[in-house]
């Protein structure tokens, strides 16, 4: 495969941001006064866990694209970094995004894009497919416990894929071309399924993934790819089959919701008591999230694409375990925990799908909450006020739910670190202060401590 021998094209960034700065380097605090019920509407746009795997996907065919509904932000501009290395252009303009792809790629994601995001692990099976060979530093992300790849290697292996690690890059090569074949994955993985399908939609003969994720964002990726040229079956069910095609053409897509961000809402209305309608997101994906909000005591009432909760005066406490979809997600545990911390009663939640997502418990509990561990169990005895001081977003999940306690807690809430939560929500607080809340956005350490 011919290297690309000149400069790397940097495209103007929509609203100053620039694809070759991924990641806004200024660290910032919100600044939340709680006791402000949230009342109105806001819209979502596109998930974060299908646009990013779609960027992935453009750099399987030469040509130009369009990706509509794209949020601005943080982890989207950094896939576009890590898609404009391996030789893709892009340009962001309002929500969406066009990309050219040329006709040689530079098959690699160096390791100081790859460090910062997990899910650059996808170019793998995509760039395998492409140009027979990949090389990929190993992934960073979120630090929820080991999140370890070998779901994703076995997947790729039994279609004809070898793998050397060599300085902690991970150096792939197909070198008779991938092939189909049976994938068992031993657990439903996300990213695994979808590197399994990425190699699949170019190999020679069949490839069936048994035990497959069926997140809706998988089954969008499929449709786009499906628009690329791609024959895919079963996407959405745990069992999906792909007859490969010898070669993919450009396409647009328009991503499926992020029911994250509408859930993410959802509990901003519950926790405070407010009334809030999330528009143009799917109902239908939030369906476990509803039912739970539907159990702490939340009025819930949902239309084709919006949806609305009533918070109670106070919620009262709910069980449950997060579990691969259609199970209660895991990204909306810590925000579900926020809302449990000021219940009724006790409640326990556990955490089946990562070893060690609780780093946000000790920072709850400064707030007054009573939260505790037990292995996989989080006990959360409802305490009748949070009280505001300084806590620190360590993750994008863990940071929203900190603000959504910060919305309740009496005085004020400064979560330090909130860039976290730019990698996953686009104007987090300007949607929220439309809402009603009383938030305000300051360089990190303005005034405070977070000692
Ligand atoms: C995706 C989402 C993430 C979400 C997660 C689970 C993106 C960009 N991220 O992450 O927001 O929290 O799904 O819904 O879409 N595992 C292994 N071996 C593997 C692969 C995974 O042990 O080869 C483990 C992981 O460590 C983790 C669990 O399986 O404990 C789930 O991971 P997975 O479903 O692969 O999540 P991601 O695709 O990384």
């Amino acid at each position: 495969m011919a290297m690309r021998t000149m400069g790397r094209v940097v495209s103007r960034g929509r609203g100053g941001r620039t694809p070759g700065l991924p990641y806004n380097r200024h660290v910032h605090q919100l600044v939340v006064t709680g006791g402000f019920p949230l009342r109105g509407e806001v819209a979502v746009l596109g998930a974060k866990n299908a646009i990013l795997k779609h960027l992935v996907a453009t750099l399987m065919a030469p040509g130009s694209y369009r990706l509509d509904n794209v949020p601005d932000i943080a982890d989207v501009t950094l896939m576009g970094s890590v898609i404009e290395h391996i030789g893709a252009t892009c340009r962001f303009s309002g929500t969406s995004v066009e990309i050219d792809v040329p006709d040689e790629l530079v098959p690699e994601a160096p390791i100081d894009l790859v460090r910062r995001m997990r899910a650059s692990i996808l170019v793998l099976g995509a760039l395998l497919a492409r140009c027979g060979e990949a090389r990929v530093a190993l992934p960073g992300g979120d630090d929820f416990g080991s999140r370890p790849i070998d779901m994703h290697l076995d997947g790729l292996k039994a279609m004809g894929a070898e793998f050397e690690l060599v300085h902690g890059e991970l150096r792939a090569r197909a070198t008779g071309g991938l092939r189909g074949a049976e994938v068992s994955l031993d657990f439903p993985s996300v990213g695994a399924t979808e590197n399994v399908l990425f190699a699949g939609v170019m190999a020679r003969g069949t490839t069936v993934i048994s035990n497959a994720a069926r997140e809706p964002e998988i089954q969008d990726l499929a449709e786009f790819l499906g628009k690329m040229g791609a024959i895919i079956r079963g996407a959405g069910t745990s069992t999906i089959e792909v007859d490969g095609v010898p070669s993919l053409s450009p396409a647009s897509h328009r991503a499926v919701p992020d029911r994250l961000e509408a859930g993410t809402y959802l509990v901003a209305g519950a926790i405070t008591g407010g009334d809030v309608t999330v528009r143009d997101c799917v109902p239908e994906h939030l369906r476990m999230e509803l039912r739970k909000l539907g159990e702490v005591g939340c009025e819930t009432e949902v239309g084709k694409d919006w949806i609305r909760v009533i918070g109670p005066s106070r919620p009262g406490p709910v069980d449950f375990a997060t579990l691969p979809y259609p199970g209660f997600h895991t990204d909306m545990h810590p925000q579900m925990v926020a809302l449990l911390s000021i219940a009724s009663g006790t409640s326990v939640i556990t955490e089946n799908i990562y070893a060690a997502r609780f780093r946000y418990v000790g920072e709850l509990n400064r707030l007054g909450a009573e939260v505790s561990l037990e292995g996989q169990h989080v006990i959360i005895r409802g305490v009748d006020r949070l009280s505001g001081c300084p806590v620190d977003a360590c993750d994008i999940r863990a940071g929203a739910a900190l603000v959504l306690a910060g919305l309740t807690a009496e005085g004020d809430t400064t979560v330090t670190d909130a860039q976290h939560i730019d990698r996953g929500y686009s104007s987090f607080d300007q949607h929220l202060r439309d809402l009603g809340a009383h938030i305000v956005r300051e360089p990190n350490g303005s005034g405070t401590t977070t000692a």
